[in-house]
C-alpha cells in the first residue's frame, strides 16, 4: 500500500518538537527555563472570554457562512481600513480557523504544480511545508543581517525565473522581530508588479510593532494591492490562539477560490471564536496596550544583554522573538568534542544548562537560536544569563 508521497516529503514542525521536548522535560521535574513559546504568555483579554461565553450562551453554536459570518467580515473591513489603510468589502474577507489556514488556503487557491514561491530566510517554519502541501516549489531567498534580515528587489532578483509566482513577506517577522518601513514596502512593490508577482503579506504580528506606524504593503497603490493577499489573525495581538482564528483580504478571484477550498475543508471557522473575535474588534479600547508596552520593555532587555555578549542579535522592532547569532560559540569545544553547528548548541543548552531556545535551522539558518520574550523578565534574565554561560564554558 502506498501513501502520498508528497506528504510524506514534509517534516513536521520542528519547532513543536523541540518546544514538546523542553515541555516534557518539564513535566519530569526538570528546571528548564523555557524561551520557545510561540505565543503570549497573556490571558484572553476579560471582554473577549466573555464575549465567548456570552455565544455559548446565547446559541451561537451552529455553522456560520463558510467564508465567517458577515458581522465579523464587516468589522474586519472597518479594522482595515482605520488600522491598515485598506479597502474591502465583507466579500474580499475569508475568516479561517488560524492564520495557519489563511495561509494554507491561499498558497492552495495560487499554486499550480511547480509554481515557485519565494521564501525569504530566515522563514517562519510552516512556510516551505505549506507550499509543498499545495504543490508549489519553495525557493529560499538569502537575505543579509546588515539589512536586519529584510529581503530586498536585489535579494529577489537572484532567486526570479518564469516559474516564480509568490513571495511571502512576514511583517512584523518570526524569527527576527524585524519590521519593513513604508520605503522597504515601496520597493519590494514596484519589484512584484514589474515581474507580476503575487505577494503573501503574512501580518500576524501587525499590533507588536515597536517603533513605528504599520503599514500594509497592499495598502501602497491598487497595483499592488491587487495582487496581494494580506493575512492577519487574534491569536497574537489578542492573545487568542486556542480559539483558532484568522482571516485573509485579497481579491475578489481569490476570495472565490479559497472560500471554495474552506467550505469542503472545515465547512467555517469556529462560531464561538468568531463571534468573540468580532466583539474583540468592535469593543477595544486599550485593553492590549499594556501587553504591547511589555513586549517593547523585554525586547529591550533581551537586546541589551545579548548586546554586551560575545554574541549577537538585530534589535527587535516587533513580534516578540530575537535571533541570536551564535557563531561564536560554534567551532568551538564542548566536553572534547567540536560544536558544529546551532542545533548543536540548542541540544548542550537544553540538556545541560537547562534552557529551551529554539534552533535556527527551523528558521533556515544553521548559526542562530530563536528566543521568544513571551515570558516573565526574570525568566528572560535567567534564560539569557544560561546562554552567556556556554560563551565562557567553551574553549
Ligand atoms: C509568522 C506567523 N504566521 C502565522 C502564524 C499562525 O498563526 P495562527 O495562530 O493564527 O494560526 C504564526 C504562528 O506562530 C506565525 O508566527
Amino acid at each position: 500500500m502506498e501513501y502520498s508521497k508528497n506528504i510524506e516529503s514534509l517534516s513536521s514542525s520542528m519547532t513543536l518538537a523541540f518546544s514538546t521536548k523542553a515541555k516534557n522535560l518539564i513535566a519530569n521535574g526538570v528546571p528548564i527555563v523555557d524561551l520557545t513559546a510561540g505565543e503570549p504568555d497573556f490571558d484572553t483579554p476579560e471582554y473577549i472570554r466573555k464575549a465567548g461565553i456570552n455565544a455559548i450562551n446565547t446559541g451561537k453554536t451552529r455553522y456560520t457562512a463558510s467564508n465567517g459570518t458577515l458581522e465579523l467580515r464587516t468589522e474586519i473591513c472597518r479594522k482595515l481600513k482605520e488600522f491598515n489603510n485598506l479597502e474591502y468589502n465583507p466579500a474580499n474577507i475569508i475568516v479561517s480557523t488560524g492564520a495557519k489556514q489563511s495561509l494554507l488556503n491561499t498558497l492552495m487557491a495560487i499554486c499550480n504544480p511547480g509554481d515557485e514561491v519565494l521564501i525569504p530566510s530566515p522563514y517562519w517554519v510552516s512556510y516551505p511545508e505549506m507550499t509543498k502541501i499545495a504543490s508549489g516549489k519553495p525557493v529560499i531567498v538569502e537575505t543579509n543581517y546588515d539589512n536586519d534580515f529584510k529581503v530586498t528587489p536585489s535579494d529577489l532578483d537572484k532567486y526570479l525565473t518564469s516559474k516564480s509566482k509568490v513571495l511571502i513577506l512576514t511583517n512584523p517577522s518570526n524569527p527576527t522581530g524585524a519590521v519593513y518601513s513604508k520605503s522597504d514596502l515601496e520597493a519590494l512593490a514596484s519589484w512584484a508588479i514589474k515581474n507580476k508577482i503575487f505577494v503573501i503579506s503574512d501580518e500576524i504580528y501587525e499590533r507588536l510593532n515597536y517603533y513605528s506606524k504599520h503599514t500594509s504593503i497592499a495598502s501602497l497603490n491598487e497595483k499592488i494591492k491587487e495582487q496581494t493577499i494580506t493575512i492577519g489573525g487574534f491569536s497574537k495581538s489578542y492573545a487568542m490562539t486556542g480559539w483558532r482564528l484568522g482571516y485573509c483580504a485579497a481579491n475578489d478571484n481569490i476570495t472565490t477560490l479559497m472560500g471554495k477550498i474552506q467550505s469542503h475543508a472545515t465547512s467555517c471557522a469556529n462560531s464561538v471564536a468568531q463571534y468573540a473575535g468580532y466583539i474583540a474588534l468592535k469593543d477595544e479600547e486599550n485593553q492590549i496596550d499594556d501587553m504591547v508596552k511589555e513586549f517593547k520593555k523585554r525586547s529591550e532587555i533581551v537586546y541589551n544583554l545579548i548586546s554586551n555578549s560575545n554574541l549577537t542579535m538585530v534589535k527587535p522592532q516587533g513580534a516578540f522573538y530575537g535571533f541570536i547569532d551564535v557563531s561564536y560559540i560554534i567551532g568551538k569545544t564542548y566536553n572534547n568534542s567540536i560544536i558544529s553547528n546551532a542545533s548543536e548548541v540548542a541540544s548542550i543548552l537544553l540538556d545541560d544548562y537547562e534552557v529551551a531556545l529554539l534552533p535556527g535551522i527551523a528558521f533556515g539558518n544553521d548559526k542562530y537560536v530563536r528566543i521568544s520574550y513571551a515570558t516573565n523578565e526574570d525568566i528572560i534574565n535567567e534564560g539569557i544569563k544560561r546562554l552567556i554561560k556556554l560563551t565562557e564554558d567553551v574553549k
